[in-house]
């Protein structure tokens, strides 16, 4: 009995199989190592190179391996990517999600847990945002992950598949023992951003904007740790093996911090005062998105470890700086 786990080389994904090792789980990592990289999986546990997409692939490793249950976190993510190549969002998320989907179905997978994002709600109203707000994405993005969202509603209705869509909002932090953390090359998130400038690895930060209409006039977001992040799928799991019903759930702590807030605290927390300058608006980005985590906490038992933005920043530098160690030492450059 193995989970198979598509992105599991990827940030979240790696710790989701940390996860599921810990649990005494059986992992199996499906990634075509775009962003992902083969050191991020584990000694012991398989790595597969190829595509998620690859229906006889993945109808084979199902066969092989006893896959009960699939994560599927595989995906582009980059918002301002996806409006300048909106066909290749739709090729890989949301096409080659229906082809993994229909694996499922065929090979009689029963369990799916779908790594969605709260950029389906667009611009909420109010905050914070519950499940049941309007879905208005505004990027293709957001709408490549919408679409499936939806597919796994009428394929649960018409077959024998229960799954849960767990929506992310701003997924930061490390591992807290150090095993692995946020490592993709020009990285565009802000707690990974602000940790470079102050570890000196960019000369500084941009702030893009402060005439939002929020408290300090920059934008407001609600930082999910990414070991809390995945704990929600080992809960979703259990649920559905439990034989619970589809279920659609937001992941973040239902706080709100804004980008000065975070700036403050990664200067606060590394100790060093890092240049930053004010530029123009970033396109596509919401002034304000939190979560309401209600029917997390109720649906699947949910409980948060490390709702606390400076140890999620301090994790976040610790893991910058081992990577930097590493990268350095891989490439013989003495520092
Ligand atoms: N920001 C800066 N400077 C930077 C980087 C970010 O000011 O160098 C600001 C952004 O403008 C934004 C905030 O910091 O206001 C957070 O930006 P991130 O890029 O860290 O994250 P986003 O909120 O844009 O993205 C997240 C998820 C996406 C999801 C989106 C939905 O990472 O997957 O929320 O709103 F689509």
């Amino acid at each position: 009995m193995s989970v198979l786990v598509t992105g599991g080389a990827g940030y979240i994904g790696s710790h989701m199989v940390l996860e599921l090792l810990d649990a005494g789980e059986k992992p199996l990592v499906l990634d075509n190592l775009s962003t992902g990289f083969a050191w991020a999986v584990p000694e012991g546990v398989p790595l597969i190179i190829g595509d998620f997409g690859d229906e006889a692939l993945v109808t084979k490793l199902i066969a092989e391996h006893g896959i009960t249950a699939i994560i599927h976190f595989a995906a582009k993510i980059v918002v301002p990517e996806s409006v300048s190549d909106p066909l290749g969002y739709y090729e890989n998320n949301t096409a080659k999600a229906r082809n993994l989907i229909a694996c499922a179905v065929k090979c009689g997978v029963q369990h799916f847990i779908f790594s969605s994002t709260a950029a389906v709600y667009g611009e909420p109203k109010a905050n914070p945002v519950t499940e049941s707000e309007p879905l208005l994405p505004v990027s293709p993005y957001g709408r490549s992950k919408l679409m499936v969202e939806w597919m796994l509603e009428d394929t649960s209705r018409a077959h024998d598949l229960r799954h849960v869509v767990l929506r992310y909002f701003n997924v930061a932090g490390a591992d807290p023992k150090g095993r692995t953390g946020q490592s993709t090359p020009n990285a565009t998130h802000l707690i990974k951003v602000a940790v470079q400038a102050a570890l000196g690895h960019r000369k500084g930060m941009e702030v893009f904007s402060t005439d939002y209409p929020t408290p300090d006039g920059s934008c407001l977001r609600d930082y999910i740790q990414v070991t809390d992040l995945v704990r929600a799928h080992m809960d979703a799991l259990r649920y559905l093996r439990q034989g619970g019903d589809s279920l659609t759930c937001n992941c973040g702590y239902a706080k709100g911090y804004s980008v000065l807030d975070v700036i403050g605290v990664v200067k606060k927390v590394s100790g060093v005062d890092f240049p930053v300058t004010l530029s123009g608006r970033r396109p596509g980005d919401p002034a304000a998105i939190v979560a309401s985590n209600t029917r997390v906490r109720e649906k699947l038992g949910w409980t948060p470890l490390f709702d606390d933005l400076p140890t999620i920043v301090k994790q976040a530098l610790d893991w910058e700086r081992r990577l930097h160690n590493r990268l350095t030492q891989s490439n013989g450059v003495k520092k």
